[in-house]
């Protein structure tokens, strides 16, 4: 069977290298070539020994070939802005305080609500076009703006929109438990009674939901109700992960490991025995840059996940109140900068664990049966994605085997 593609001479930067550290498992092959047949990566090796008999070749001229990057925890998906908002942050309001008084997530609620799904379609791909320039090829896309059942299967549905489109790969989490709507003041248990008994049940008939997302922390879920959430969604099939430790460490680590989820997100706080039940568990550690920054809090510490054996994920947390940002090569840098990740583990962060976050293990690296996902960059050194503040840009990107030039 002849080859739809080749890509040659390229420095290919594979995140499929065995060996136990960072920089091994990058996996560079420096004179590489690559064969697609239809979505599919079907061959890899040297560029001297490259298939000839693909339908159309294309020459890196050297440059670096990464897979698709992966950004594993988006809020995509909502209308409106929250520019007023970081001004009084930045004037030294409480982020927690500001949300109390009707702002934060219940802001982005009602602008949420209000918007077509047209509208929120047309906002989300453009952002979603914005992260494809920086190489990303899949997006995960959380709801959580909608917190009632037709907000947020409109916000679903918009996440799988994106992909049926063509505009990147995503995969979707319902964050119904991402706040109390306002017309559940002061009733908590009745939100959480929808979002267990009415949300979660027509979601998943509907196939619209991939993962279930909670936000554990304060003024936001507790552990126990957390766990609800997360036990009926696992019931239903559902991957699992949560916001933890953004503010204060709740006890979410533990929680998710004993629930076998895929990653705890945020962990600005968390303890050494949660580290540790993460480390065994399996459950990756998602560290979010623009968060951090937009709320001014120190980072977590790489050196402490890495002596874990926590393995490490950045993801833009693209979001109207905390993380204006679709740049996932610029959250790496800083990822590099704040929390000390190296340079290596960075790469690995926005590709193969950032996939591994998701559950999907046929991207994130170059292999042979893999999605045909790449980013090629105007680079000699992959490490200069992690280097550079801001700036990065594919020039071009392949998405299951479809070459695009932005
Ligand atoms: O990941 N922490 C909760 N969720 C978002 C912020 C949501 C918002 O402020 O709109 C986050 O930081
Ligand atoms: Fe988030």
């Amino acid at each position: 069977m002849t080859h739809d593609l080749v890509i040659r001479n390229a420095h290919v930067v594979t995140c499929a290298g065995a060996g136990p550290s960072a920089k091994e498992r990058l996996g560079i092959v420096p004179d590489g070539a690559i064969a697609i047949r239809g979505d599919r990566i079907a061959w890899i090796g040297a560029d001297a020994d490259r298939p000839r008999d693909a339908a159309r070749e294309i020459d890196a001229g050297r440059r670096v070939v990464l897979p698709g990057l992966v950004d594993a925890h988006t809020h995509l998906v909502f209308a409106g802005t929250r520019i007023d908002e970081l001004a009084r942050k930045m004037a030294g309001e409480d982020y927690r305080a500001i949300a109390a008084s009707g702002g934060g997530i219940a802001a982005s609620v009602r602008a949420t609500r209000a918007a077509s799904e047209d509208e929120l379609f047309a906002r989300a791909k453009a952002r979603a076009l914005a992260m494809r320039a920086c190489g990303t090829t899949t997006v995960e896309v959380k709801s959580g703006y909608g917190l009632d059942l037709a907000t947020e299967t409109r916000l679903l549905a918009v996440g799988r929109r994106l992909a049926r489109e063509g505009v990147v790969s995503t995969t979707t989490t319902f964050l119904g438990a991402h706040a109390i709507p306002p017309e559940r003041a002061g009733d908590r248990e009745g939100y959480l009674r929808d979002v267990i008994d009415v949300m979660i049940p027509a979601i998943a008939e509907a196939k619209l939901a991939d993962a279930c997302d909670v936000y554990l922390d304060e003024n936001a879920f507790t552990r126990d109700e957390a766990g609800r959430v997360l036990s009926a969604a696992k019931a239903r099939g559902w991957l699992l992960k949560a916001h933890i430790g953004q503010f204060r460490d709740l006890g979410g680590a533990e929680l998710l490991a004993e629930l076998g989820a895929l990653s705890g997100d945020h962990l600005e706080d968390v303890s050494d025995a949660g580290l540790r039940a993460m480390a065994s568990a399996g459950v990756r550690a998602v560290l979010l840059p623009g968060a951090w920054r937009t709320l001014r809090q120190k980072a977590p510490d790489a050196a402490r996940m890495r002596a874990h054996g926590v393995a490490m994920v950045v993801a833009t947390d693209c979001n109207p109140g905390t993380s204006a940002c679709v740049d996932l090569p610029l959250c790496a840098a800083l990822a590099v900068r704040d929390a000390g990740l190296t340079l290596e583990e960075a790469l690995l962060a926005i590709t193969v664990e950032a996939a591994g976050a998701l559950g999907l293990a046929d991207r994130g690296r170059i292999a042979v049966g893999a999605r045909a996902d790449l980013a090629c960059y105007d680079e000699s050194d992959p490490r200069a994605l992690a280097y550079a503040l801001g700036g990065t840009r594919a020039r071009w990107i392949a998405l299951g085997g479809r070459v695009i030039e932005d």
